[in-house]
């Protein structure tokens, strides 16, 4: 099989999986019924790793390197342009090693000249295969793909992991744009995110599981189907960020992100900025852009909406609100040993700190 042809095979099977409860579920706003603020004091934008996003979300890498692929990422470019969402390139090795597959990928920049747009490619990839992919689309970061379980299934994945360190540090030394290191929806552990960040990444996407399952989409296309008890590794999105260490890279989150409210659950555990790709793939295959444009809409209307509700000003300020954790992801914090209750109260060691300025 061709990878071209791998290409078409993962949207077909990614977007026959639907994402409908998952950790996201764990995590609930405590509601405070005064504090809501005036939706004109509220601002989307915010300034992450020297860009500056005009929203909070982005669409996620997926894809590219065929002819129908080229098509699904030309619709994703529009929508992206017309909405002024971020939009990240699926792995570009295809292109890389086919140029006459380039253009699949360039439709991304080619339909979008003045909007945010990250290259992607294989942690394992070279530092000179990491500069072409950044200037083939003139993006503005490059997004760094780690996925040893997503390889382990897939029939021709690669069996060698150990070298993805030392590739990572010469991919950070050979581009000129922030490298962003992401999973496929899998999670990165606290340990990982403090490796990454001793290697110089810039930013960390955790991408983790209960959304788009790459083990489910590989042993689907194992003539053996003999990985399926495989199904399940690894961390959601919310276990990874309340395990993230301090000296993290900028975090963004992805991994079964389905609503709005899914985004701002994820910007209040610390993400900068969320990424979404299956939920708008099954948007995009079944109307193009056309579908794809009103929905964004909607969600950069709902986002604002629920921030005016909640009273939060900019979206860097989600980290304040109240969160309480419930379900598995409470014991996964339990295991962990992650304080809940300080989640659960944050504005009240924001509240003592106020009581007991006006004390003195
Ligand atoms: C992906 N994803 C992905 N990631 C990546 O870094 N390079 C890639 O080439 C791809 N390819 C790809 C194809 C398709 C069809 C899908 C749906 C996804 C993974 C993606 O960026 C994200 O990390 C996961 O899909 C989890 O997010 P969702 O789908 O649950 O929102």
């Amino acid at each position: 099989m061709s990878a071209s042809e791998r290409k078409d095979d993962h949207v077909r099977l990614a977007a026959s999986q639907q994402a409908t409860t998952n950790a996201f579920d764990d995590v609930a706003f405590l509601h405070h019924a005064l504090a809501g603020i005036d939706a004109d004091a509220v601002t989307l934008e915010s300034e992450i790793l020297g860009l500056s996003w005009p929203v909070p979300f982005y669409i996620n890498a997926m894809t590219g390197g065929s002819a129908h692929t080229g098509e699904i990422n030309r619709a994703l470019a529009i929508a992206a342009r017309e909405t002024g969402v971020p939009l990240a390139s699926g792995s570009m090795s295809v292109g890389l090693d086919d140029p006459s597959a380039l253009p699949t990928f360039r439709v991304l920049r080619d339909e979008n000249p003045d909007g945010i747009v990250f290259a992607n490619i294989g942690i394992e990839r070279s530092a000179d295969d990491a500069r072409r992919a950044v200037a083939g689309l003139d993006a503005d970061a490059l997004q760094v793909h780690v996925n040893s379980l997503q390889e382990t299934v897939m029939p021709e994945g690669s069996r060698s992991f150990g070298h993805w360190a030392e590739s990572l540090e010469r991919i950070i030394a050979a581009v000129d744009v922030p490298v962003i290191v992401k999973e496929v929806g899998f999670g990165l552990s606290s340990r990982t995110l403090s490796r990454l960040a001793a290697a110089g990444a810039a930013g960390a996407d955790v991408s983790g599981r209960g959304g788009t399952d790459f083990i489910r989409i590989e042993n689907a296309r194992r003539s053996g189907g003999d990985y399926d008890y495989l199904t399940g590794w690894g961390q959601s999105a919310v276990a990874c960020l309340l395990d993230a260490p301090a000296d993290a890279p900028t975090l963004f989150a992805s991994g079964g992100v389905r609503t709005p409210l899914d985004v701002v659950r994820a910007l209040a555990l610390g993400a900068r900025a969320v990424g979404v790709s299956g939920s708008f793939l099954r948007i995009v295959l079944e109307g193009g852009a056309e579908a794809l444009v009103p929905v964004l809409r909607q969600w950069i209307a709902h986002i604002r909406a629920l921030q005016t509700a909640l009273g939060v000003a900019s979206v860097d300020r989600f980290v304040d609100t109240d969160l309480i954790i419930t379900g598995e992801t409470a014991e996964f914090c339990r295991a962990r040993g992650i304080d809940i209750t300080a989640i659960a109260r944050r504005t009240d060691a924001a509240g003592a700190a106020e009581r007991s300025r006006n004390v003195r």
